[in-house]
C-alpha cells in the first residue's frame, strides 16, 4: 500500500528481529536499502535475500557507538545511492539487572548503544539531509522509556533519553523538511524477548490488553507510515505500538 519506490534508507541493527521486519518491509514497498549490524553473518543473508528480489540492498558491518564507522557507512551508502532519505536508529540492547547489581559497565554499554548510538548515526546523516531539504528519521524507543521497568534502569534511561532526543532534533530541523519521530514498541516477538523465561513471558501477556505479543510487522508498518508521504506533516512524536498497555 505504501510506495518508497526512489526513496532510500539506512537502518541500523537490520540483520536479524524488528530491524531485519523493516529491511524487509522497505525493501517490498521498493526503498533502496542500507542495513548495517556488527556480526557479518545474518547481515549477508539478509542482503542476499532482498537482492534476489531485485531491489537494492547494501549491507554494512559497523558499530554505532563507533562515530568514524557510522560516517564511513553513511559516505559508502551516498556514494552508491546518492542519497538518504530515511534513517532508521533501531540497534539497540538490553543488559538487564537491580540497579544494587547492575555493573558501570552495563550502565555504560546499554547507554552507548541505544543512545549515543542514535547521535552518532543522526549526526552522520544530518548534512546530506540538511542539502537535500528532505529527512525521514525514525528512533527505535520502547514503552520502558515511558513506565518504566524494574531490572532496566540503564534500558530505560536510554529509551527516555530517546524521546528527549526526537523531540528535540525534530525541532532543530523541521524548517529542513525533515522529520524526526520514535517509535516505542511494546513486547515484541524477538531474540530480545526470545531471553524472558516462560513465566516472565505469561506474566507479560498479562500486561497487554490485546493478550499477545507483538510481530516483526507491527513495528514495521509502523516504520512504514511514518517514513511515508502518509506522515509528511508528523514531526517529534512517539508512535506507540504496543496493544493497549500504555
Ligand atoms: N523486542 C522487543 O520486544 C522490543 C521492545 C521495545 C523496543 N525494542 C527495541 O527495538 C530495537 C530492536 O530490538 P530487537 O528486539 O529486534 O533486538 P535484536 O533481535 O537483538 O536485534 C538487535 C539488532 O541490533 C544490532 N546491534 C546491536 N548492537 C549494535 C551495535 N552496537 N552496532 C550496530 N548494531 C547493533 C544487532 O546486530 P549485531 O548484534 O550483529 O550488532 C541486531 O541486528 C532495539 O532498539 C530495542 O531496544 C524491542
Amino acid at each position: 500500500m505504501i510506495d518508497l519506490k526512489g526513496k532510500t534508507a539506512l537502518i541500523t541493527g537490520g540483520s536479524k528481529g524488528i530491524g531485519k521486519g523493516i529491511v524487509r518491509a522497505f525493501a517490498n514497498a521498493g526503498a533502496g536499502i542500507a542495513f548495517l549490524a556488527r556480526n557479518r553473518e545474518l547481515s549477508v543473508q539478509l542482503e542476499e535475500e532482498i537482492q534476489a528480489t531485485g531491489v537494492d540492498c547494501m549491507s554494512f558491518q559497523a558499530d554505532v557507538t563507533d562515530f568514524d564507522q557510522c560516517g564511513k557507512v553513511v559516505e559508502a551508502m551516498l556514494e552508491k545511492y546518492g542519497k538518504i532519505d530515511i534513517l532508521v536508529n533501531n540497534a539497540g540492547i538490553t543488559d538487564d539487572n537491580l540497579i544494587m547489581r547492575m555493573k558501570k559497565e552495563a550502565w555504560d554499554k546499554v547507554l552507548d548503544i541505544n543512545l549515543t548510538g542514535v547521535f552518532n548515526m543522526s549526526k552522520s546523516v544530518m548534512r546530506p539531509m540538511m542539502k537535500a531539504k528532505y529527512g525521514r528519521i525514525i528512533n527505535m524507543g520502547s514503552v520502558v522509556g515511558t513506565t518504566g521497568n524494574p531490572g532496566q534502569v540503564n534500558y530505560a534511561s536510554a529509551k527516555a533519553g530517546i524521546i528527549g532526543f526526537t523531540k528535540s532534533l525534530a525541532k532543530e530541523v523541521a524548517s529542513r523538511n525533515i522529520t524526526v519521530n520514535a517509535i516505542a514498541p511494546g513486547f515484541i516477538e524477538s531474540d530480545m524477548t526470545g531471553k524472558l523465561t516462560d513465566d516472565q513471558q505469561k506474566a507479560l501477556l498479562e500486561t497487554i490488553p490485546m493478550n499477545r505479543m507483538g510481530t516483526l510487522d507491527d513495528i514495521a508498518n509502523g516504520a512504514l507510515f511514518l517514513a511515508s508521504p502518509l506522515a509528511d506533516y508528523i514531526t517529534g512524536t512517539t508512535l506507540h505500538i504496543n496493544g493497549g498497555m500504555v
